[in-house]
Parts: structure tokens; sequence; C-alpha cells
């Protein structure tokens, strides 16, 4: 196929490799995600627009703008001064594969413009690279960055994803009456108490912190709001719960449906870690405390508990999926730090700009969008294998 994938090689003097096609290796194609459902992102924070184009999505599948809009509105920076002040109204425009109010079956283009661009707050720092950002290594690997807020590793990227993510979410609704409800379960050491059976997202949305607990919400408020001042960051945790999903999703072995959202939840900016069920803290208890007894019920088999997550071998048992994503401190703060110039020289840096003091808020809904790309994906993956053992005509075990 004449795929290449870099490598370093002889050193051009300055302090990035020099980097060379690699022959005969598998190309990574780092912007597309998908195998049925496929969508690639394009775009780079302060170009003119960000967006995606979605392939895959079957026909006849009723759509409108505004419900892409009302995901990206969830997303939007300046909501409150707890997230970035950059003023974006992130109008969606579909520019393709919609014809009366319904999906054509080809490519879905989503565009939206970059409105409030401001590049000359990065100006003193083209040539510098901030601490725990992307800024070294893009430019170690592609050897070119644009230094203009962070490129393509800005969170601005993400509009795609929810963009994408608001028809996936269309989709499994539609044909599934699948629910996703993501939250803020933990900001630095303040945890949430919330029940993942019956939280809800209009309930989520009701505080700017997107923290369905108003006792855990209101001190995680004022938590951020006192970093910011500060010109620090905190972290924190995004729960998600799915609700309504068949069994059967996924794959036994490579593909695990966990390992598949594990993936693309580690594909967001900033993200440092994935659970699923009960994650880390299940690994400290015993099996018969740890396993979800099979019970019937009313026809249906389910688990007594749900310490899986919904998922056992890789493949969807019917309960809801149960993910925590973790989200590293905002990387650019209001703080000297040291760090060093693209020649090698010591230097110090205070960064300056429009950041989110905190990412979690803004985070929930790429989670969920995120949850809704890969589900989409692996529920059309499923749906082509069901359908052709069913044209086999061999009986079902
Ligand atoms: C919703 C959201 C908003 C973000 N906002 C900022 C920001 O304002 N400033 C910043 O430095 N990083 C922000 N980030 C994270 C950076 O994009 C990310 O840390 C950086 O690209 C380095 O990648 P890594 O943290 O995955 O290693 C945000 C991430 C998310 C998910």
């Amino acid at each position: 196929m004449g795929d290449t994938l870099c490598r370093g090689g002889r050193d051009t003097g300055g302090m990035l490799p020099y980097r060379q096609p690699l022959p005969g290796r598998r190309r990574v194609l780092g912007s597309s995600t998908g195998t049925l459902f496929r969508v690639t992102t394009w775009g780079e924070s302060h170009g003119p627009s960000v967006g995606a184009v979605v392939d895959g999505c079957p026909p006849r599948l009723a759509l409108t703008e505004e419900e892409i809009q009302a995901q990206l509105d969830r997303r939007r920076p300046g909501q409150s001064r707890l997230t970035t002040q950059r003023r974006e109204k992130d109008r969606v425009r579909i520019l393709s594969g919609l014809f009366e109010g319904r999906t054509l079956g080809t490519p879905i283009l989503l565009l939206v413009e970059n409105e409030d661009a401001k590049a000359g707050a990065y100006e003193p720092f083209r040539d510098l690279y901030r601490p725990s950002h992307a800024d070294y290594t893009v430019e170690a690997k592609y050897g070119i960055r644009d230094w203009r807020g962070g490129g393509r590793a800005s969170a601005r990227e993400t509009v795609g994803r929810v963009a994408a993510g608001a028809i996936a979410e269309k989709l499994l609704a539609a044909a599934l009456g699948v629910e996703i409800v993501g939250w803020v379960a933990r900001v630095a050491d303040i945890e949430a108490v919330v029940d993942p059976v019956r939280v809800r997202r209009d309930v989520v949305d009701a505080d700017p912190t997107r923290c369905p607990d108003p006792e855990a919400a209101k001190r995680i408020a004022e938590r951020i709001d006192a970093i910011r001042r500060e010109g620090d960051s905190l972290g924190g945790v995004v729960e998600l719960a799915v609700r309504g999903l068949p069994p059967g999703l996924g794959q036994p072995v490579f593909e695990k449906l966990d390992a598949a959202l594990a993936g693309a939840m580690m594909g967001l900016p900033a993200a440092k870690g994935v659970e699923i069920g009960s994650g880390f803290e299940g690994t400290t208890w015993t099996g018969s405390r740890h396993n979800d007894p099979f019970v019937p019920a009313g026809g249906r088999i389910r688990t007594a508990s749900n310490h899986s997550g919904g998922i056992q071998g890789g493949i969807s048992n019917g309960e809801p999926l149960r993910v925590r994503v973790g989200f590293k401190p905002t990387a650019t703060i209001r703080k000297e730090q040291a760090t060093v110039d693209r020649a090698g020289n010591a230097r110090s840096l205070e960064a300056t700009g429009r950041h989110d003091p905190c990412v979690l808020p803004r985070a929930v809904p790429i989670v969920e969008a995120m949850a809704a790309l890969v589900l989409a994906d692996h529920w059309l993956r499923q749906l082509a294998l069901s359908v052709a053992a069913d044209r086999i005509g061999g009986p079902a075990r």
C-alpha cells in the first residue's frame, strides 16, 4: 500500500530529529476513527474552522443542525466563569449528506468557524515549550507546529468529535432507545455521590460544574473559582452511564468494547486514565464480592450488581455501561514555570491567554460523544454480523 510511518534519523543540528519514511509499515491515520461509522476530524485552534466528516451513517435518519448544536452548546467555551473565556458561538453547518431533514447515507460534513481566535496572545510563546502541553512532542514528531493556541492539540479539535458524536447519539437513540449521560464525579479530592441508574442530563446541566450532587457541586465551584484566581488549575473525573444498550456489542479479543471505549477516552486531550465498572477499586475486593450474580428478570437475563460496568469478555451484557475518565489539571497556568526554548536554552514562562482552570465541566459532552461514536460503530458491526448469520440460516444455539 506504500504506507509509511516516520522514524527519527540523523540530527539536523537543532533539537529535533530528522524524519524519514519507514517503508512497509501501516500508516497511522490519527485523525480518523471507526470501522463502519467512520469519523475524521480536522482543524486547528486558531485556523479558520474546525469540524468533522462522518462517513457510514445509515440513510434516512432524521437529523437537524439544532440537534447537533444542542451538544456543541454544552461543550462551548465561555459558559461560566469556571471555564475559558474564549467567546465562540460554535454555530454548526451541515454542508453535505443531508436532504430534506434526513441523512442520505453519504459523507456528512460538519463545519464550525473559529470566530474568536486571538493568535497574538501566543506570540510570546512561539519558541517556548509550555510544560506538560503538546508543544515539544508535536514539534519533535512533525518538525513544524502551529503554535497558535496549541494548534491541533487544542481541545478546540473536540468540536468535530462532539458534532459527530451528536449524530451517533441520535442514531443509537432512534434505533435502540439508548441514553448516554455523563457527569462530573470528582474535582481534585471532592467526590460526588450520584446514582448512575437514575441520573439525568438535564439535572447534570442545571449546575455550571456539571456535577449533579448539589453539595459537592457547591464545593467544586468554590474550589475551581479559587484556583482560577490563583492562576493555577485542577483535574478530576468524568463518569459516564449508558443505558438501554443491548447485549452483544464488542469483540472477545483484540477489539473488546472496554478496550475500544478506553482507547477512545484516552484519545481525549488531558485524559490520564480510564476505569470500567468497579475499576481499580474493584481490584482490592474478593471475587465473591466482585462477581455479578445472574438473575432472571421478566424474560431477560440481568445481573444483580454491575461491577462489570456492563461489559464481560469485551462484549456488552445489557446492563448500563459505566466508565470513568480521569483528566489532569490543565497544563497552561498563570504561574512562572521552568522550560526551554526551541534552541534548548533554559527559560522561564508565565502563560497568558484564555484557559480552562479545570477542564471537567466541558469534558462531559466530549466523553459522551466519544462513547456514542464507539457504540454506534460497534452496533453497526454487530448488526452486520447478526444479519449475515441469519442469512446463512444456521440456528443460534
Ligand atoms: C474540554 C477541555 C478543555 C481544555 N482546555 C485547555 C486549556 O484551556 N488550556 C490547556 O492548556 N489545556 C487544555 N486542555 C488540555 C490540552 O488540550 C492537553 O492537555 C494538551 O493538548 C496536552 O495533551 P495531553 O494532556 O493529553 O498530554 C483541555 C482539554 C479538554 C478536554
